[in-house]
């Protein structure tokens, strides 16, 4: 069973999944970080930056990239942890991966299988993955693994729902220029993560948060799959907990956790 945090904000969210990552590099200065993009990470990695740790030796994957998009476009997945993640936490670039990020524009079918395959090739030479941070879509997707997803799957080409095109619209001048196709690592790759650190926020995000947690394991949920994982912690605000059965446990056994 996950460990379940119900927090105030995405800031309370942030300081605990920022202390969680301290730790993991002040044990380990060559640590493998899984980074997503995306809103809900923001405020761990803002929170991480202002620690000011030297993370230089850090290596970090990230979850999924568009396919389709340069990887200078301002909102390809390269560009966003650039800014987001690299520049701020200080990470060295060489030592920073996307999916498909030895692509260029127009590659093929197999040019994308091979880069996937190169991708889940480097995770492993990295000696895998130690903690994984995971925002969780309204579909229920935790990377790119839209439902339908098999459990065991690895990384590789999926298409998006028409929900998440919409969702990531805001990111977009017009819905049309959100790809329809992306890289995303698979629920099998997200599994062998070490630690994972689901976070989400708000309203909309109640529902796959109860399937992620609560629900039967399925992929048609693709995040339940974290209850298949020893070690998840998933923070959430009192929104996106407002429809887990259990969350007086989670706050109890939260507020009394053994020192
Ligand atoms: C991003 C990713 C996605 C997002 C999810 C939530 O790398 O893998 O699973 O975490 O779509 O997105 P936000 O945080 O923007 O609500």
């Amino acid at each position: 069973m996950a460990e379940v945090v119900i927090v105030e904000s995405a800031e309370d969210a942030g300081e605990i999944a920022a202390s969680l990552i301290e730790t993991l590099v002040l044990r380990r200065a060559d640590a493998v970080l899984g980074v997503a993009t995306g809103s809900t990470p923001i405020s761990t990695y803002r929170t991480l930056a202002a620690k000011r740790l030297d993370l230089t030796r850090v290596r970090a994957f990230a979850l999924d990239e568009y396919v389709g998009l340069e990887p200078g476009h301002p909102e390809s997945y390269h560009s966003v942890i650039h800014r987001e993640v690299t520049l701020p936490l200080g990470l060295s670039p060489s030592l920073v991966r996307v999916p498909g990020d030895s692509l260029t524009r127009g590659a093929d079918a197999t040019a994308l299988d091979s880069a996937a395959e190169e991708y889940e090739g480097a995770i492993a030479a990295a000696g895998g993955i130690d903690l994984q941070i995971l925002g969780i879509g309204a579909t229920g997707h935790i990377g790119f693994n839209e439902p339908g997803s098999s459990l065991a799957s690895r990384t590789r080409v999926k298409t998006l729902m028409h929900q998440t095109r919409l969702d990531n619209a805001r990111f977009f001048d017009s819905l049309d220029d959100v790809p329809r196709h992306c890289i995303t690592q698979g629920l099998g790759t997200i599994l062998e993560a070490r630690q994972l650190v689901l976070l989400a926020f708000g309203e909309h995000k109640a529902e796959a948060v109860a399937g992620a947690l609560e629900g039967p394991v399925s992929a048609s949920t693709p995040g339940s799959v974290v209850q298949l994982h020893p070690h998840v912690t998933a923070i959430v605000d009192a929104a996106a907990a407002s429809r887990l059965r259990f969350a007086d446990y989670y706050r109890d056994a939260w507020e009394n956790r053994p020192r």
